[in-house]
């Protein structure tokens, strides 16, 4: 039978497996149409490890979230950087950035942790505290005038918002790429894709060094980025704009949607909105700021943004509900992998994945986990709730929006910052509803599944004015 050929079969001492029905992509076509379905379905059958076969490769599912440290532990056999290198060249069309192949000896993991996190994060924030309220307000007067509501898609209006702060007249471009970036990441070639290809290139052609340097308030990752290309990379200038695309679109695209979910559920959830009202006028207060629409702009630091219990939690709630993201290491070699009782084996170039969404929708950790409780992650201090538990067992590993270990993102508390900022002033300059208080939350866009944050498959009409001061 040839369509059995190349099925592998189950060895003493590996995970159960799954080869799926079909030849070559095995499971892939059931694990895609609904992830965490399959992934429940598969769990009560095996247990809490196994193994799928999906488009020709074997991923062994760590299902327990007590064994997750196990994928984290066992770092010696296990490599996080290949499978990133190859995506990122793969939908990026850059060539390979894995310094072993010699095109390249930046450390990206180092310029990311160096240009997103400590002191490098006080600017970022500032700049963006600017770049928010000059899209919201200055670029937009001509909507705005007072008194009037304006509606639009709320989705539309935070990738607006929160994107062309970062990169003005690309919104068109990024949204036409990222469209078809899931099918990318599987192996398709950008050539099937004609106007996703056109528009990637002309995301690289903005962000050729040559016109980087026509921007003022370069931040320090794009800056240092750009050093690295120029010294430490045979790069030509394509390659290297494409390195930036691919921050870009790092940078964007979980985002993006976070923003919307934070937003719409706090527009369905009144009580949710007054907490979070309160806190920001509080805040506000205690900033000494004022809101005013005669030019002057709010300012919020660093760590008075840090001290909003209320918004964080309000937003990782909104990420819990939305994050569909995976984590991935690749076997460098045979090996045994230790759980907690037992242990299994693994084969070279196997995958090791997480599916952290099974733990964000276990009702043992998260009553009724379909439901936003803006206030899921405070405690009755009204401060950071981090004891959660499973089987009467305090969980180490209970929210995992950006993933977990070497990965994990590195953008993650800027990009928690920049939502709080956006929320900030939604609220201090506009008066906002939805159009239909009872419309329906959203599906997730499952398509995009193991990549974040999912977006909504429909958008959701709003209404906004200036509020009268
Ligand atoms: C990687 C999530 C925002 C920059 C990642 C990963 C996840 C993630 C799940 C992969 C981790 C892994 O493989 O284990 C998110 C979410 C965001 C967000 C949910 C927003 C809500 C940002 C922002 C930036 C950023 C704002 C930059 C400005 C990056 C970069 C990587 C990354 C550069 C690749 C890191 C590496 O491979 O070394 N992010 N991210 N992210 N993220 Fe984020």
């Amino acid at each position: 039978f040839w369509f059995l050929q190349g099925r592998r079969r189950r060895r003493q001492g590996e995970p159960p497996l799954e080869n799926g029905f079909l030849p070559y992509l095995g499971c892939a076509l059931q694990f895609s149409a609904n992830p965490l379905e399959f992934l429940r379905e598969k769990q009560k059958k095996h247990g809490h490890i196994f193994t799928c076969r999906v488009a020709g490769k074997y991923i062994h599912f760590l299902t327990d979230p007590f064994s997750y440290h196990a994928l984290i532990r066992q770092g010696k056999h296990l490599d996080w950087k290949k499978f990133h290198f190859a995506t990122s060249a793969k939908a990026f069309g850059h060539g390979s950035i894995d310094p072993a192949e010699g095109n390249t000896t930046e450390n990206f993991h180092q310029t990311f942790i160096r240009t997103l996190q400590g002191n490098a994060l006080d600017a970022l924030i500032e700049a963006m505290m600017e770049n928010l309220q000059y899209v919201m307000l200055q670029s937009r007067t001509s909507k705005l005038q007072s008194n009037i509501w304006v509606t639009e898609g709320l989705y539309t209006f935070c990738c607006q918002e929160t994107e062309r702060a970062h990169i003005l007249n690309a919104l068109e471009n990024f949204k036409e790429f990222d469209r078809i970036f899931p099918a990318l990441v599987a192996g398709l070639p950008i050539h099937l894709f004609k106007s996703a290809h056109s528009a990637r290139e002309k995301l690289g052609e903005a962000l050729l060094h040559k016109n980087l340097l026509k921007r003022d308030n370069l931040s320090e990752l794009v800056t240092l980025r750009m050093f690295l290309n120029d010294t430490l990379s045979t790069f030509d200038d394509m390659e290297k704009a494409k390195t930036h695309v691919a921050v870009l679109w790092a940078s964007q695209a979980n985002t993006i949607p976070a923003t919307f979910w934070s937003l719409f559920y706090l527009l369905k959830n009144p009580e949710a909105m007054r907490a979070a009202t309160k806190e920001v006028q509080s805040i506000l207060e205690s900033a000494g700021e004022k809101i005013s629409l005669d030019g002057k702009h709010i300012s919020l630091n660093r760590k008075q943004l840090d001290n909003m219990p209320v918004l964080d939690s309000i937003i990782k709630e909104a990420m819990r509900l939305s994050s569909a993201s995976m984590t991935f290491r690749v076997a460098k070699e045979d090996f045994t992998l230790h759980l907690e009782n037992e242990f299994y084996n693994i084969r070279s170039d196997d995958i090791v994945a997480l599916y952290p969404q099974l733990l964000h929708f276990d009702p043992e950790i998260y009553a009724d986990p379909l439901t936003f409780k803006y206030d899921r992650f405070l405690n009755e201090n009204g401060e950071e709730k981090t004891d959660f538990y499973r089987n009467g067992r305090k969980l180490k590993y209970y929210y995992m929006p950006f993933g977990t270990g070497i990965a994990k993102c590195p953008g993650r508390l800027f990009a928690v910052h920049e939502i709080k900022q956006f929320l900030v002033l939604v609220f201090s300059y506009f008066e906002i509803e939805l159009v239909d208080n009872n419309v329906q939350c959203p599906s997730l866009d499952q398509s995009r599944a193991g990549l974040g944050i999912l977006q909504p498959v429909n958008d959701i009409d709003f209404r906004y004015r200036l509020k009268c001061l």
